[in-house]
């Protein structure tokens, strides 16, 4: 394997984040009773709190915390015109090969990329660096052909052609007439097709962007990867429009890498080490983009994408506008230039966040004989668990459901009175509440209650009054 191909010894597997989202509610297999769907899934109960979070720290670092960002909410379905205009329809594809006995479909990239790791396991050095996102769709022909690769059940496969990743359906507005329009494959066209209409209405002058979170769907066929590569994906997408007059692009894209790298390490509080840049080919760069920079983390898979920033100039906006018949010219307010902007791309996906968290926080203490989340407190799905030390002895139950009842105004709360408390600690390290809180007896003479932290384990006494801003402190 080429070395930042090499997962650290310390990642967990994905078997592990898999089983462990399952057993404790962050993410099911989509429609189970029916045997699911492929690359589909549901988030539970703690999913969903994690999601959110994730969700509104980015909300709030890239839209309120910042006076040139505003945020949307556009549709899914989109006047299918949008997605011509785009590219979409006409270059939105990945290269697919057929077995062809069994007929299953697969990614030609993919099962290259297959191949050269089977060569590296056998000692081949030589295929140490190959890129297969460096190939056009005629060189992985002749790659497959040459190196007689075959499909995941040993049969041959066909050449590999294009298939359009849009997912199409139809609406029938004229009886007996149908018109096919697409879900959407990226938010981002949502933001181009407001780009006036923002103008508008707001008081926002250039340099600024619009961002948006949001579903899109792609019709994905490479299976095996989780919550990585999903039909449906939750983007959070931010455009930054820009004058290129006066605003040089490199120096854009550079401040950029540094906020998304920031907010994946100080906000998200991924590890440094799991995170590196990877700047795409000429051949691999989407056709919209001049430039494109991947941030990728070292999933139990290897090194993958999270999160793209794509340079794609002013090919958007001129496109709707030649489709559209409108304008979607800037004119700037002190030099009175117009001219169409530029747009600088960050584009994450929330779920692969979602899965780099658990990856990233995931823990084996061999000592202590657990399993640890150590999240960051902030995207705990619970900031603290209640405990009465016993459930037999109503003034203790009492006494620990006013104190769910109080603190559980502030922060989410979890409520656990069954088993005996080393069982219910264990629970909660795995899913990664920082702070347990027992009340017990001493708690109904003197108002004090034990408090653990997850990650030390340690126990202290503290009075009732003082928890709230202890945690507030701690979850900062
Ligand atoms: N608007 C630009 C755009 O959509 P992209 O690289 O195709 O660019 C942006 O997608 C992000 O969306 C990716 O970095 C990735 O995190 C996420 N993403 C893309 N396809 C995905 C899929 N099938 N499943 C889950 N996430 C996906």
């Amino acid at each position: 394997m080429p070395e930042e191909n090499n997962k650290l010894k310390s990642q967990p597997t994905l078997e592990e984040i898999v089983s462990l989202s399952k057993r404790r509610g962050f993410v099911f297999q989509t429609s189970a009773i029916y045997g699911g769907l492929a690359n589909s899934y549901d988030y539970g109960p703690l999913g969903v709190e994690l999601l959110r979070n994730i969700k509104n720290e980015w909300w709030r670092e890239f839209i309120n915390k910042r006076a040139d960002m505003v945020g949307i909410d556009s549709q899914i379905l989109l006047h299918p015109k949008t997605w011509v205009a785009s590219g979409h329809v006409g270059s939105f594809s990945d290269p697919l090969v057929d077995d062809v006995v069994t007929k299953k479909r697969y990614r030609a990239d993919h099962l290259i990329e297959e191949w050269v790791e089977r060569q590296l396991k056998k000692g081949k050095e030589e295929w140490n660096g190959f890129v297969v996102e460096n190939l056009s769709l005629e060189e992985m022909a002749k790659f497959i052909s040459d190196n007689q690769i075959l499909s995941p059940d040993g049969n041959k496969i066909t050449e590999p052609k294009s298939f359009n990743l849009l997912f199409e359906t139809e609406i029938g507005t004229i009886a007996g007439e149908k018109t096919i329009i697409y879900l959407r494959g990226e938010t981002a066209q949502g933001i181009f097709t407001n780009f006036s209409q923002v103008l508008d209405s707001t008081r926002v002058q250039l340099p600024f962007g619009i961002g948006q979170i949001g579903k899109s769907f792609r019709n994905e066929i490479t299976t095996g990867q989780f919550i990585f590569r999903t039909l449906e994906l939750e983007q959070a997408e931010i455009e930054y429009f820009f004058n290129p007059n006066n605003q040089d692009w490199h120096e854009l894209m550079e401040t950029w890498k540094q906020q998304m790298m920031s907010f994946a390490v100080n906000t998200l509080g991924i590890k440094t080490e799991n995170l590196r840049w990877r700047r795409h080919s000429d051949s691999e760069r989407s056709f919209y983009s001049k430039d494109t920079y991947d941030l990728d983390y070292n999933f139990s898979f290897g090194w993958k994408e999270l999160w793209g920033v794509a340079y794609r100039t002013d090919y958007d906006l001129k496109q709707h506008m030649e489709f559209s018949g409108q304008s979607l010219e800037y004119r700037d307010p002190f030099s009175g230039e117009v001219f169409v902007p530029h747009v600088m791309e960050p584009a994450l996906g929330i779920g692969r966040a979602l899965l780099m968290v658990l990856t990233d926080a995931y823990y084996k203490d061999e000592e202590k004989n657990r399993i640890v989340l150590k999240l960051k407190p902030s995207l705990a799905p619970y900031k603290a668990a209640i405990f009465p030390l016993v459930k037999n002895k109503p003034e203790i139950v009492s006494q620990a459901q006013e104190l769910f009842n109080l603190l559980g105004q502030k922060f989410s709360c979890t409520w656990d009175a069954r088993g005996n408390i080393g069982k219910r600690y264990l629970t909660q390290d795995e899913i990664g509440t920082p702070f347990c809180i027992t009340v017990d007896y001493q708690t109904l003479e003197d108002k004090t209650v034990t408090i653990r932290d997850r990650d030390t384990t340690e126990q202290t006494r503290m009075p009732i009054e003082k928890l709230e801003s202890y945690i507030e402190s701690m979850i900062k």
